[in-house]
């Protein structure tokens, strides 16, 4: 795993699009998997900015990483923000949009739908955040390593996440996700993590000065040769060693 310091969020948001740039730039079919919530949405900012400038996407085939169970138009899903914030506000569009049906009644089939796109569309980079409490996508705590997409349920924590970021109450908040494991994230050419603020410091510590353990998910990434992590100034504010 690599390690990327920066100053700030927009910062992180920069050096993170500039993978994806790269990719976009440099692949004939590039194939991207993004994640959504409060961390990517600098990179999605400069994402639609540099398409509205004229970044070609036609050959690109665009996912996700992950999922909420609910209906499709609910405010807090993968979809909604997809829309809101890439594909309702470029003019171009990629050759493929692929996400997750979190409103499918038959999970066991839409994972095995998703896993073969996920086949037939090896993917150039997957963009990851990091829970508060470590997690990788929905890849909570205890998730063991060798994880294969799944049912996941939230902690209590991921779904306090969700409300604050929504903006919506208990009730309404989800419980569940359909997430890609650790077996499929790890499979992507490049796993970039971004990782932004104070309330992140206690989950960089223990990803890169803790012990590999599937009580900090995001540890599974540890030893791997083509992550990168790319952390903020106080999001590394509680390490220890120096890099
Ligand atoms: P956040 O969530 O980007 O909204 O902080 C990160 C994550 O849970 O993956």
């Amino acid at each position: 795993m690599k390690t990327i310091f920066v100053k700030d969020y927009d910062e992180m948001s920069k050096k993170g699009f500039e993978f994806m740039k790269e990719v976009l730039e440099s692949k004939e079919r590039p194939v991207l998997s993004m994640t959504t919530g409060g961390t990517p949405r600098g990179v999605f900012k400069l994402f639609v900015e540099e398409v509205q400038n004229g970044l070609d996407i036609s050959s690109a085939t665009i996912m996700n990483l992950d999922e909420y169970m609910g209906p499709r138009d609910a405010v807090y899903t993968v979809r909604t923000f997809m829309y809101e914030n890439l594909y309702n506000l470029i003019s171009a569009k990629p050759e493929n949009i692929f996400l997750i049906d979190g409103a499918a009644q038959d999970t066991d089939k839409e994972i095995a739908r998703y896993k073969e796109i996920l086949d037939q569309y090896p993917r150039d980079i997957q963009l990851l955040g990091l829970g508060t409490n470590g997690h990788i996508g929905a890849n909570e705590p205890g998730t063991p390593f060798d994880s294969t997409m799944f049912l996941a349920q939230h902690d209590e924590s991921t779904i306090q996440s969700t409300m604050k970021e929504y903006g919506i109450g208990r009730e309404e908040a989800p419980t569940e996700m359909l997430t890609l494991g650790f077996t499929e994230i790890l499979a992507a050419k490049q796993v970039i993590l971004l990782v932004s603020g104070k309330h992140k410091a206690e989950a960089v510590k223990a990803l890169l000065e803790g012990e590999i353990t599937p009580d900090c998910p995001a540890t599974a990434l540890r030893n791997s040769d083509h992550t990168v992590v790319i952390i903020d100034e106080d999001a590394a504010s509680l390490l220890e060693k120096e890099y």
